[in-house]
């Protein structure tokens, strides 16, 4: 089966956040169930740069790609199939991230950048590169969305298209004067097209003309269908029935794995966990936390985070004084909403030697605070799944997390029950709430304080499978089910 995969995120090309983990992961995973996959992404600076020009090669031009001229390249990264939208006046040449200026702002012409992804993606599908047409394709959230309306309303109409939305807050929402441009048919200007409450509303079309719809885990499915998660498009996700489905993400296991990550201090691994020592030093080190008359100095708290109020960081800045007072230590790395960068520094100052933050974008960092770190806090409002708890599971770092989205399908609650069946692997809380999130720390301080209670659960964790064979064998199975119900209609 030929896949065609678009996303505008692909590590470690270019990332703002899990959507370019799973991009980059899912592929390889799908190979073992005989799904070919071409990953189209935009050729933004950050990616040609990690090209050198004679591995790029140009396999399709556009004299005028919403007015400009543009070219396709094909390029391989560790064995994937890259084909990267060459396109300089909506890709390249600005600088700043994939969505928007360094100041944050969005790029005043994202409807056209994406829109001009997606129209792509439909001719690929249809076979614009010579010698290859999709039989399934796979966009993935707004960025990609409208090339289910572009399949559509293309050359090859019937191509199945499945739409995975990996955060429904973010929903590519632009005003209606651009729809004559975007070069779809007149009737795709309806409720039941591209039209959504007077504007264009790009997931939300592509909700709507996509064949089967995902999320990134069963909870958020349900959560989605119900207007306190639904952000609006509740309703319609309500009326696309059986199309909704569940997926949960799993992890790349080769390069999330503390026995031969290049980033740690030293590796480790379930059986041998001696190794964690050394990473907990580095991390005392890099954050400046200091241990106090204790010889285990009490638990380190980890945030590895955008800093926004998705994530509940407001939360975490009131919970700060609780941790300091009962014995515990933060380690903060991330990124985001300048006041919360602003309370987490200034908490820092506060309590020099118990809370240390780092503020930016580390991946090797990210890495070794999971090795290092006893805890990981995700008290998320909503969570659609989440990888930092998948990461913090597999490396010993015991998730506190919020009872929500993927961490409620992903993390095993220590409640009487779970600890007496020794299958425990974290700490849920209900979510939302300053209140339960502290009590929640609490819990986790007094279960450290019972250090076999504490590797048992560590263990039982790091036990766990994360990678993505089961995700990817359900993927499989739902673009083999679209593409042969296209065969036999
Ligand atoms: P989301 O996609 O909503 O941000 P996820 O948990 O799915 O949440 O994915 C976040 C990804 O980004 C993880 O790979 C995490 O390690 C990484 N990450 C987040 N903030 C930082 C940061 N400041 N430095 C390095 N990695 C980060
Ligand atoms: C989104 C979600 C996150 C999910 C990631 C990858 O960014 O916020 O929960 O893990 O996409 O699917």
């Amino acid at each position: 089966l030929r896949l065609l995969s678009v996303t505008s995120e692909l590590h470690p090309l270019i990332k703002t956040g899990g959507l370019a983990d799973v991009a980059g992961a899912l592929p390889p995973a799908l190979v073992a169930h005989g799904v070919e996959t071409r990953l189209l992404l935009p050729a933004y600076p950050q990616v040609l740069r990690a090209f050198a020009d004679s591995k790029l090669k140009a396999v399709h031009s556009y004299k005028a790609l919403f007015g400009d001229p543009a070219r396709l390249l094909a390029a391989k990264l560790n064995g994937l199939d890259l084909l990267l939208l060459d396109s300089p006046s909506l890709f390249a040449t600005r600088d700043g991230g994939p969505y928007a200026d360094l100041t944050g702002h969005d790029w005043s012409d994202n409807w056209r950048r994406f829109a001009a992804l997606s129209a792509v993606a439909a001719d690929v599908a249809a076979g614009a590169v010579k010698g290859w047409r999709a039989d399934v394709v796979h966009a993935h959230d707004w960025q990609a969305a409208m090339t289910a309306a572009y399949v559509r309303h293309g050359r090859a109409p019937d191509t199945p298209v499945v739409l995975t939305v990996h955060n429904l807050a973010f929903q590519g929402r632009f005003d209606a004067g651009i729809f004559p441009q975007l070069g779809l048919p007149d009737s795709a200007w309806a409720v039941d097209g591209v039209e959504y409450y007077g504007g264009v509303g790009f997931l939300k079309a592509g909700l709507q003309y996509a064949d089967a719809i995902t999320t990134v885990s069963p909870t958020y499915a349900d959560e989605i269908r119900t207007p306190a998660f639904g952000m609006g498009l509740d309703g319609l996700l309500r009326g696309r029935g059986d199309a909704v489905h569940g997926i949960v993400n799993g992890i790349d296991d080769r390069e999330w794995d503390p026995a031969t990550d290049p980033h740690l201090a030293r590796s480790f691994s379930a059986r041998s966990l001696g190794g964690r020592t050394a990473n907990r030093r580095a991390v005392e080190k890099r954050f400046g936390l200091k241990r106090g008359a204790s010889r285990d100095g009490g638990p380190i708290f980890a945030l590895i985070s955008r800093l926004t109020w998705q994530k509940g960081i407001d939360l975490i800045v009131d919970a700060i004084e609780h941790i300091v007072a009962h014995g515990g230590r933060l380690a903060v790395l991330g990124s985001g909403d300048a006041a919360f960068e602003g309370a987490l520094i200034g908490a820092a100052a506060r309590h020099r030697g118990q809370v240390g933050v780092v503020t930016g974008y580390d991946e090797p960092l990210a890495h070794l605070m999971q090795a290092g770190c006893d805890a990981i806090l995700i008290p998320s409002r909503f969570e659609p799944c989440g990888l930092t708890q998948l990461y913090g599971l597999r490396y010993g770092t015991i998730p506190v997390a919020a009872r929500t989205g993927g961490l409620a399908d992903t993390i095993i609650d220590a409640n009487d029950a779970a600890l007496s069946a020794g299958c425990a692997t974290g700490i849920l809380h209900p979510p939302a709430s300053g209140e339960a999130l502290k009590a929640a720390i609490s819990r986790a301080i007094a279960l450290h304080s019972s250090p076999d209670l504490w590797q048992a659960m560590r263990r039982q964790g790091m036990r766990g499978d994360y990678g993505w064979g089961r995700g990817s064998a359900r993927y499989a199975a739902l673009y083999r089910s679209l593409a042969d119900r296209n065969r036999t209609a």
